[in-house]
């Protein structure tokens, strides 16, 4: 008797150790992210497509809305380290303010993947785990100008009081950061590099938001209607915005300015579709979804990083892509 219960010791020691041994070999990896604002449309798209893709890899996610405060992103990464999460992607509030992330992720040796709003290199390079994966701001405004530009050419009578230069407006996204600034910057270059001669009536910051383009539109119909030519956006959700407050006006739409946005989501595809918008400039969600998701995966499992084809061992950057009538069918299958 007295040896039977030795063996069986023995065999339950066995295993228990065994059981350990399969839980640290099958340990899920824990991957969190928090968000700037969830209620971002293009945010929002975003998040559900590296869900998905860390969903279908069995991995734990645990994803936070920050609700556009700092203060609250700080806490939740903070709590996401001491709950032992492998690695957390991290969609800045204030892509000014990263230093407080980036001592904590340094202390927990926990990598960090920031994306979409882009801090600046000097502090990316401040510890070796940090990356970001986005676009290149530069890239998506000077392909906005390039489309306006195309546009112009076949359609002079955009001009509409043919005074040789084009009338615009400008619908700004949040102050400081880098698609609202640089994408104005380089999307008026590139129309001006073209040898359009450029008028600039006014501009105003909608951070990003249709209902914010909507009221600012209808104030600045009140003063431009006669002369507005063009209209500028930073994303499409405010082209969106600016469309309805023209849809709203007693403006015939073969008179409305030229309108486009970035972003290429599918509200705003409808609109180029059906020749509200002339165009956007395709911000490419998924392929930004899969490379956030895939370097996750890598640096949780301490794979090589060679896959994720790295820029300066640091970046990812999607290429943005133009969009008009003519290509607008294949981007609304890729994104519904
Ligand atoms: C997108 C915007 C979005 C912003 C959020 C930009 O890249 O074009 O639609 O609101 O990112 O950070
Ligand atoms: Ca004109």
């Amino acid at each position: 008797m007295q040896k039977l219960k030795i063996l069986m010791l023995v065999f339950f020691v066995g295993l228990v150790g065994c059981t350990h041994a399969e839980v640290s070999q099958t340990k899920q990896i824990q991957i969190g992210i928090s968000y700037y604002d969830s209620y971002d449309p293009f945010i929002e798209q975003l998040s559900k497509r590296i869900e998905d893709i860390l969903n279908e890899e069995n991995v734990v996610v645990k994803s936070q809305d920050s609700e556009k405060s700092q203060i609250i992103q700080n806490r939740q990464v903070s709590d996401m380290l001491k709950d032992g999460y492998d690695v957390i992607c991290v969609n800045l509030v204030d892509r000014t303010a990263p230093k407080k992330i980036i001592t904590m992720a340094e202390e927990a040796n926990v990598p960090i993947i920031f994306f979409n709003r882009e801090l600046v290199a000097q502090d990316l390079e401040s510890w070796k785990k940090l990356y970001y994966v986005g676009g290149d701001a530069n890239e998506s405004g000077t392909k906005q100008g390039e489309i306006v530009v195309s546009y112009l050419e076949s359609h002079p009578e955009a001009d509409h009081n043919l005074d040789g230069k084009i009338q615009y407006i400008v619908m700004e996204g949040e102050a400081g950061h880098q698609d609202a600034i640089v994408r104005t910057e380089s999307s008026i270059q590139a129309i001006s590099d073209a040898g359009v001669v450029l008028d600039k009536l006014d501009y105003a910051i909608a951070n990003w938001n249709r209902s914010q383009a909507y009221t600012k539109m209808k104030q600045f119909l009140g003063k431009y209607k006669d002369s507005v030519e063009l209209v500028l956006c930073n994303n499409d959700e405010m082209a969106l915005g600016v469309v309805q407050a023209l849809s709203e006006s007693d403006i015939p739409q073969s008179q409305w300015p030229l309108i486009i946005g970035v972003d290429g989501l599918l509200d705003g595809l409808k609109e180029v579709k059906n020749g509200t918008m002339i165009g956007t400039v395709y911000n490419d969600q998924i392929g930004q979804a899969e490379a956030i998701a895939q370097l996750a995966i890598a640096l949780a499992k301490n794979e090589d990083l060679d896959q994720c084809h790295l820029t300066n061992g640091k970046y990812i950057r999607k290429p943005y892509e133009k969009v008009t009538q003519e290509n607008v069918d294949d981007y609304l299958k890729l994104v519904q």
